[in-house]
């Protein structure tokens, strides 16, 4: 166990727990965009930095994926972290400034407007939770990251639209900023961020009325189950 300290509270947590988990069980909220429980700490967005002081020496550092390994000091909402926290979501608004999602943390941030604009914007801010569920919880790599600096991009590999996609939607689910969506036209299971339609299939007994084909073979060879249609 380490015991270490953040904004004045004390806490013993399991070796390599994250900052973020400790600060929870604390009760102490930290903003966060690209970290979800079920995915690996991918640290892109930035938007958990706290400081944390060891040893006489502090630095400023992304809580999801900081394991915490001896005894430190940290505090989520100095001055400084204010500030810098700020700038971070000015220039995620910059990427996508009519998000509504993204508008109304920086609202809660103190951020009221936009300073930046990319020209174009979508809603994408690369946080990697759709490439990380796709990889990690589903298995079936469909996305990756394409590109570098201001072209780089989400979508499958090597641009080419093919079938490993199963359109499970868990990449919508996860993702934070509504910039994948799934939808229905009674037919078809649309992912419009990768081209994706598929024809759905009406499952009964499942709990969730309608699958791909994609899915139900995916469910064949994953759990050797066969959902009742
Ligand atoms: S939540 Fe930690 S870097 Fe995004």
């Amino acid at each position: 166990m380490v015991k270490l300290k953040i904004n004045g509270k004390i806490i013993e947590v399991k070796e390599e727990t994250t900052i973020l988990e400790a600060a929870s069980k604390l009760g102490i909220q930290i903003p966060t965009l690209c970290n979800h429980e079920a995915l690996s700490p991918y640290g892109s967005c930035r938007l958990c930095i706290v400081e944390v002081k060891r040893g006489g020496r502090s630095e400023i550092t992304t809580s999801c994926n900081y394991l915490i390994t001896k005894e430190i000091e940290v505090q989520t909402n100095s001055e400084k972290i204010i500030k810098y926290r700020q700038m971070i979501i000015q220039l995620l608004l910059g990427r996508c400034p009519d998000n509504p999602k993204l508008l109304e943390l920086a609202k809660s941030l103190g951020v009221t407007s936009p300073i930046f604009q990319a020209d174009p914007y979508d809603d994408c801010i690369l946080c990697g939770r759709c490439v990380r569920a796709c990889s990690e919880v589903v298995k079936v790599n469909a996305i990756t990251f394409a590109g570098r600096g201001v072209s780089r991009r989400v979508e499958p590999p090597f641009g080419d639209y093919n079938d490993l996609c199963i359109a499970c939607g868990a990449c919508a689910f996860v993702c934070p900023t509504g910039a994948v969506q799934v939808q229905f036209d009674g037919t078809n299971k649309i992912i419009d961020k990768w081209e994706k339609v598929t024809p759905i299939v009406e499952v009964k007994n499942s709990g969730q009325h309608y699958m791909t084909e994609a899915q139900i073979n995916y469910f064949k060879n994953s759990f050797n189950f066969t959902p009742n249609n």
